[in-house]
């Protein structure tokens, strides 16, 4: 550890968003003017020390990902497609093999991994991963919870209230060293791959101790059509806020 090698970038965009009820996955729908995952894709490449940017996209959709990229993004070299898998962690693992298919893979090297349907993280944040990624093989992004938080084994009765200072919600971009992760996705079995719900639980089964940086509110990620009108409503507030990053 100490070092950061190269960078890479994933987008992860091949879930289905059937929450959202639209025709089309909700990472195509269109948000001020630009496909939502357009937004992601750009403000990762702002950051210049990513060096490729891999969008895993459902094979269905993986055409018009395709159009979409060349519409709003020209022709920047950086940026590569492939298909998703059948849940969050497929989809990464398949865009994960086809970074190291083609290029060769160094132990610092590491990956930044961001959900398409989150257009609103920003530089700051990018920048406090890979920088926290000097002393850590794994790194969340996270918020503190405003809200005391309940847990309810049966839905019915309230069977645990943690603490609300120790708790957080999780975001993205995450941070990865790209041979630790595989590591760790190597030694899951079966049964707890199945039950994953999110990538750096990957890493926290395997005993890997996980560092946080700061994430944002604003940074949440668009679920549902009340996300997508609240989303429209606060792009002109995150973008001046971005300026200011
Ligand atoms: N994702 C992915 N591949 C999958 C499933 C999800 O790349 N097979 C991505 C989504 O495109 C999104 C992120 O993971 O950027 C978070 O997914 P989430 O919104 O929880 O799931 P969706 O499948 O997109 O939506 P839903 O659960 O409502 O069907």
């Amino acid at each position: 550890m100490g070092t950061v090698g190269k960078v890479y970038a994933v987008i992860l965009a091949g879930g289905s968003g059937t929450r959202m009820h639209s025709a089309m996955p909700k990472q195509f729908l269109h948000l001020g003017g630009m496909p939502i995952f357009i937004h992601s894709v750009k403000t990762l490449l702002a950051q210049e020390r990513v060096c490729q940017l891999w969008i895993g996209s459902n094979g269905d959709w993986l055409e018009l990902a395709k159009e979409q990229v060349a519409e709003f993004c020209g022709d920047d070299a950086r940026i590569h497609l492939c298909e998703g898998g059948a849940d969050r962690e497929g989809t990464l693992l398949n865009t994960l093999s086809a970074i190291c298919q083609n290029n060769t893979i160094e132990d610092d090297d590491i990956v930044l991994i961001h959900d398409a349907v989150r257009p609103f993280a920003t530089q700051r944040i990018i920048r406090d991963v890979i920088h926290e990624m000097q002393f850590c093989d794994v790194c969340n992004t996270v918020i503190p919870v405003n809200d005391t938080i309940v847990q309810s084994a049966d839905g019915q009765v309230i069977s645990g209230m943690p603490r609300r200072s120790e708790l957080f919600a999780g975001q993205s971009p995450q941070g990865f060293r790209i041979h630790a992760l595989l590591n760790a996705f190597e030694n899951l079995d079966a049964e707890t791959r199945k039950q994953l719900t999110e990538t750096t639980m990957v890493c926290y089964k395997s005993g890997m101790p996980i560092h946080i940086v700061r994430g944002e509110f604003f940074n949440f990620k668009i679920t549902t059509p009340y996300d997508l009108e609240v989303a429209s409503h606060i792009l002109d507030f995150v973008e001046e806020q971005k300026r200011s990053d």
